[in-house]
């Protein structure tokens, strides 16, 4: 009796495993799927690195893996990444994205596709495209003036061993806010410090959160220490509150001195009636600049600090540079940039090999698409490796190390994008961050007026290796391991 029972059941568990583990037909090639786990057990998943590597190797450019019993493409040069993600159909978003979560379901711009996507998406681009475009002014002396506050405060701190972190991120975070607000806080003030104390608390629990949106069933079995669902629910409505009282602020006619931001923007958008535009949708989109935004910003920026005082060499050529052409004492303008060449080129190398989003977030397909000769059902999950792209030894001429010639052509001008096949710090495509060239510009000016004024290096224990903190291994940026740097006056040394 228990035997058939149990013959029967093994049959069943068989049976679907059989079905589920055989690929859609024509569907990009990959290791075998085993029921529950999908390909984990042929991957090592202690170095996945070295996984996919081999992976790469056996199956070339565009391979498949299981993830539980989730088919996820792998497109794995430039040249399949580029043809993909410049096309529609391959311009979805994973309906359980762990992002879907903070963003209570389908709304702003990251858990999106389609028409409200495109549409909020647009929106955004060309509202910060604007602020850094032709009447960039505003928005630059907002970002000096940051830049004046962090000199002052590493002042305080010269030839010590420092942590970057905190000060970045405030500097970041006032950048944003003025955009949003139209305004600065205070960084002692209450609403500042709970809007800090909820990006990091969300950041954290998002990167814990990526490995559930495979495995949903995760969060039912473990345990809220584990899960951390409820703190992560807690900070988001707190969030939720705040940005809630930002907008009605903006709809009452509110008396602050704010500028035509971003919200007024786009409560104008919402008061001519246009389709997908509404408060809820703000509510989104301030979630969007203010999470992912920073964090990415805020990612970036640890990697400058962390590589720059490592090359003191690089940092000399800037200076050498900067003197040349601004002068010791003016102030470095984002007009300036174009006679900066080697300044420009040391910082796009800085984001060619801090590669802070390896895979960036997994795209979906629209309908039944082909590539490769592939072909990919609709709603097929797909990622794209750019980190193969920034290490690729096709593309670049020294990938493993921090190389600014990359960047600089025979007579030491700056490469133009289309001699750059590879360099996607943004990504790339229709999805590619739409905040790009205001990140471009803050990278710009702090870098430039900062070394202007100060040199940095390592503490003396420090063995000088750039490496990556290797956590959960779950969340999309790449962070540096911690360190620290000192900071010395170059006048007064
Ligand atoms: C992406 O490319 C890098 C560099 O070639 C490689 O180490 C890594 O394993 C690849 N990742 C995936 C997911 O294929
Ligand atoms: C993964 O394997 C590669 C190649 O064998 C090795 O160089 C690397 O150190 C390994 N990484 C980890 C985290 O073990
Ligand atoms: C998302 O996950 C939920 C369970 O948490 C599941 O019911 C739903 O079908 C999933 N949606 C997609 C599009 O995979
Ligand atoms: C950006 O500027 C253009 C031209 O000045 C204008 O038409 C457009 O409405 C602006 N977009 C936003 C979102 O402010
Ligand atoms: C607005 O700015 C003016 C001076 O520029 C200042 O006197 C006033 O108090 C400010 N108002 C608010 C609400 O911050
Ligand atoms: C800086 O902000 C990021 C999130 O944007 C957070 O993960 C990190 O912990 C913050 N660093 C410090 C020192 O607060």
């Amino acid at each position: 009796m228990w035997e058939t029972i149990l013959i029967g059941l093994l049959v069943v568990v068989f049976i679907s495993w059989l079905k589920s583990s055989v690929r859609p037909s024509n569907f990009p090639p990959g290791p075998v799927n085993l029921p529950f786990v999908g390909s984990a057990m042929i991957l090592d998943v202690r170095n996945l690195t070295k996984s996919f590597a081999t992976l790469k190797n056996k199956y070339g450019d565009i391979f498949s893996i299981y993830v539980g019993s989730t088919p996820v493409v792998v497109l794995n040069s430039y040249q399949v990444i580029k043809e993909a993600f410049d096309r529609h159909e391959f311009s979805g978003r994973p309906g359980n994205f762990s992002g879907t979560f903070f963003q209570k379901g389908r709304t702003g711009i990251s858990t999106t596709e389609g028409k409200h996507w495109k549409v909020q998406r647009d929106f955004l681009e060309n509202y910060l495209d604007n602020l850094t475009g032709a009447g960039h002014k505003a928005v630059e002396e907002v970002i000096l003036d940051e830049t004046t506050d962090l000199k002052s405060e590493f002042s305080k701190h010269e030839g010590e061993p420092v942590s970057v972190s905190y000060k970045t991120n405030i500097s970041i975070l006032n950048v944003l806010w003025n955009v949003v607000c139209g305004r600065k806080l205070h960084s002692q003030q209450q609403e500042f410090q709970t809007v800090y104390e909820c990006i990091d608390k969300i950041t954290q629990f998002m990167s814990r959160a990526a490995i559930f949106s495979f495995l949903p069933v995760l969060t039912k079995l473990l345990p809220e220490s584990i899960t951390c669902i409820e703190r992560g629910r807690y900070y988001r409505n707190r969030f939720h509150e705040i940005s809630e009282k930002w907008i009605q602020e903006h709809r009452q006619d509110y008396r602050g001195n704010r500028t035509g931001d971003l919200q007024d923007a786009y409560i104008q958008r919402i008061n001519q009636g246009d389709d997908t535009f509404s408060e809820q949708g703000l509510a989104a989109m301030l979630r969007e600049i203010f999470i992912i935004g920073a964090e990415s910003e805020s990612v970036m920026m640890r990697w400058v600090f962390r590589i720059l005082s490592c090359n003191p060499q690089v940092q000399k050529k800037i200076q050498a540079e900067l003197e040349a052409v601004v002068g010791p004492k003016a102030q470095v303008k984002w007009e300036n940039k174009d006679d900066l060449p080697y300044t420009m080129a040391a910082i796009k190398e800085i984001q060619r090999y801090a590669d802070i989003a390896p895979t960036g977030l997994m795209h979906k397909t629209m309908c039944d698409v082909k590539i490769g000769g592939f072909t990919l059902p609709e709603g097929t999950l797909v990622m794209a490796n750019i980190s193969q792209c920034h290490r690729d030894p096709k593309l670049w001429l020294k990938p493993e190390q921090f190389y600014p010639e990359h960047f600089l052509t025979q007579d030491n001008t700056l490469k133009s994008v289309e001699e750059l096949p590879g360099f996607l710090p943004y990504g790339i495509g229709k999805r590619a961050c739409p905040g790009a060239k205001l990140a471009d510009m803050q990278i710009f000016l702090v870098v430039s007026n900062l070394l202007q004024e100060f040199s940095l290096s390592m503490p003396g224990e420090d063995a000088g290796v750039i490496a990556t903190q290797f956590k959960s291994g779950t969340s999309v940026l790449r962070n540096p391991r911690p360190y620290r740097v000192v900071i010395n006056n170059r006048v007064s040394s």
